[in-house]
């Protein structure tokens, strides 16, 4: 069984850790559902953000002498079944922690998620849950992974020009003008080209005019990235995915300097494995209605995307990736790659592994899921590395995200 990571972890300038926030936000939820009134959602949240804290105080995290009367109510009743104290709000956060701990907990099959659920069902019948409780947590897992395809085809289709780029070889004697035909072919490639090449980082000693010069600049490595940012940037066009945007970026360029590091992957592949790992994560921002919306409030109170998945879809945005790179016929072992980056253990796939280290190492990683270094490890140990391949290298490795994110 794989611990995930170590409950109550603190998250810095946080006073709580991301288990305490993926409690909160699941218990948050329930109370909605079960029309808990305002005032008692919000003692239930601060209960639930304080749990550990509360309970533990010797183990670094502060009591809480400021927890508001109904709050310090509700955490009592919660350490206390037997007593009548906190009604059905203690009942929730006794359900949402423990749902919380067992997905933590969750060994990789994929009936797993289904096995919680009907244990907490029974274990609800045997007195050990409030049943009404867990009946709503039963019925939250209510996206299937058709909903998300239907959302899938309305993303835009995989631009063909992404794949002929991939396909220039790196250092033959053509390959320049490969690349000079592919980008002549489009406008704003070429201008993104020359961009890039007038850009800070390559900073020319005269402003750059031409695809030719900038090509001779940048060389055919750099025109690929530049290119295959430049294409999936309108995937990420609205103002609130620059932020996954950035991530899908950031994620790229490590995994192709992992890549290099490690030669079990290879860079070209890694780079646009990054770029795509999570665009599965797109698919459910645009998931529409009530399973939309309890999606963005679940993400709002602060809950990782795959606590958030795991509860409402039963599979993680892995396996959506997955799903869009197949329909945009993506070789099958990037496929699988991306299907596991956030469990690679479950695969066999030194992609899978070198994504998730590099998604691990992205400045978004909690955003994502709770840290496991154990997993991380792991992971590295498959790749032949070690935790100091990650220290900065002597180059600045900012340079191409900055000059990527300027040219897109
Ligand atoms: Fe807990
Ligand atoms: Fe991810
Ligand atoms: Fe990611």
């Amino acid at each position: 069984m794989e611990v995930q990571a170590q409950a109550g972890s603190r998250v810095p300038g946080q006073p709580w850790g991301a288990h305490c926030r993926r409690v909160a936000a699941l218990a948050c939820e329930l109370g909605r559902r079960l029309r808990l009134p305002p005032a008692e959602l919000i003692a239930l949240e601060e209960a639930a953000l304080h749990h550990h804290a509360e309970l533990s105080p010797a183990a670094g995290e502060a009591a809480s002498p400021d927890l508001s009367p109904p709050a310090r109510a509700i955490l009592h009743g919660f350490r206390n079944p037997e007593e009548p104290v906190g009604g059905r709000a203690a009942a929730i956060l006794r359900v949402a922690e423990a749902f919380a701990e067992r997905v933590e907990f969750l060994p990789f099959q994929p009936a797993a998620l289904e096995q919680i659920i009907d244990e907490m069902n029974w274990l609800a019948q045997k007195g050990l849950y409030d049943p009404v409780v867990t009946t709503h947590l039963t019925a939250l897992v209510s996206i299937r992974l058709e909903d998300l395809l239907e959302t899938v085809h309305r993303l835009p289709v995989f631009p063909a020009v992404a794949l002929r780029a991939l396909m220039i070889p790196p250092e033959e004697e053509t390959s320049l003008e490969q690349m000079e035909s592919l980008v002549s072919s489009d406008q704003v490639l070429a201008g993104a080209i020359v961009e890039a090449a007038n850009s800070a980082f390559y900073n020319p000693c005269r402003r750059i005019a031409t695809i030719a010069q900038a090509l001779s600049y940048i060389g055919v490595e750099g025109a690929r990235r530049v290119v295959l940012a430049q294409v999936f940037r309108p995937l990420f066009a609205c103002r609130a995915l620059g932020r996954l945007w950035r991530h899908a970026v950031e994620t790229a360029v490590k995994a192709e300097r992992l890549a290099s590091l490690s030669r079990a992957v290879n860079g070209q592949e890694a780079f646009l494995a990054g770029l795509v790992h999570d665009v599965g994560r797109l698919a459910l921002h645009r998931l529409g209605g009530v399973e939309g919306e309890r999606y963005a409030r679940l993400r709002e109170k602060g809950a990782d995307a795959v606590f958030v998945e795991m509860m409402l879809c039963g599979f993680d945005h892995g396996v959506a990736s997955a799903e869009i790179l197949r329909s945009w016929s993506f070789p099958a072992h990037m496929v699988e790659a991306v299907e596991h980056h956030h469990r690679p253990e479950a695969s066999r796939s030194p992609m899978a592994a070198l994504l998730h280290v590099a998604e691990s190492w992205s400045e978004e990683a909690e955003e994502e899921d709770l840290p496991s270094p154990r997993r991380v490890q792991r992971a590295l140990k498959q790749l032949g590395l070690t935790a100091d391949s990650l220290k900065p290298g002597a180059e600045p490795e900012h340079w191409l995200l900055a000059c990527l994110l300027e040219a897109a």
